[in-house]
């Protein structure tokens, strides 16, 4: 038996270690970095890490709010948002759009980004970031524990009606380059993150050949 080899935990009553190790875990995460606007028309900006896509036909992004944040009451109030590709030249300004601002303050101008309106929904994308998806609110679903109690989680989940790439990430074959745009990904910790690159790269195909849907 291999179990004194594993630490173990039940995370209901603590991890026990100096960190917390989930987010270090499941690491490296990608950024939702999500533009949103309020009824009113105020501008919002903030980055969340517990994001992914859950559908490709039709494409379906998601990210998840730790409490009723701002993004989340824009988005539910308009049904719209905007995801932009967070880039390594552009970290530190997604870490600023992070900055908890009273709701009248626009994160984009507190950042240094430049807003640019958005073609099929009323929301900015982030000029200086190299992709932009134009999504329209699908659902906001509010989590529960396993004892079926909902916590103070909003998954918010939007389709992607629109996309916007910078042409210098699509080769002459048409394909995108995702190494060369720099995504940076979250990691565990107050500060971790990680970038790729095509040296690390590897390929495999599935076991049944040919092109998988998924
Ligand atoms: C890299 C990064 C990832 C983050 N991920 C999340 C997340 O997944 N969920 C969350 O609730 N907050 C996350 N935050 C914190 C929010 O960005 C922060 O609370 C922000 O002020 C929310 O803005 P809003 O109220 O305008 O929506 C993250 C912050 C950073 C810098």
């Amino acid at each position: 038996m291999h179990t004194e080899n594993y630490y173990y935990y039940e995370p209901a009553a603590g991890h026990g270690l100096a960190h917390d190790p989930f987010k270090a875990i499941i690491s490296p995460r990608p950024i939702g970095w999500i533009s949103s606007v309020s009824r009113a028309g105020q501008r919002n900006l903030a980055p969340y890490s517990f994001f992914n896509c859950f559908s490709d036909r039709p494409p379906i992004i998601g990210f998840s709010s730790s409490g009723w944040k701002d993004s989340v009451a824009n988005i539910t109030e308009t049904g719209e948002f905007v995801w932009n590709l967070a880039t390594r030249p552009l970290a530190a300004a997604m870490n600023n759009s992070s900055a908890s601002l009273p709701p009248d303050q626009d994160e984009f101008q507190f950042a240094g980004l430049t807003p640019r309106a958005g073609r099929r929904v009323n929301v900015d994308c982030v000029v200086e970031s190299p992709v932009n998806f134009e999504c329209k609110l699908t659902q906001c679903i509010q989590l529960k524990n396993a004892e079926g109690a909902t916590i103070d989680n909003w998954l918010v989940l939007g389709e992607v009606i629109a996309v916007h790439i910078n042409r210098d990430l699509i080769n002459a074959e048409g394909i995108y380059q995702t190494a060369a745009a720099q995504p940076i990904l979250r990691a565990g910790g107050p500060s971790a993150y990680y970038q790729i690159s095509d040296d690390l790269r590897f390929d495999l195909l599935r076991p049944e050949g040919g092109q998988p849907r998924q």
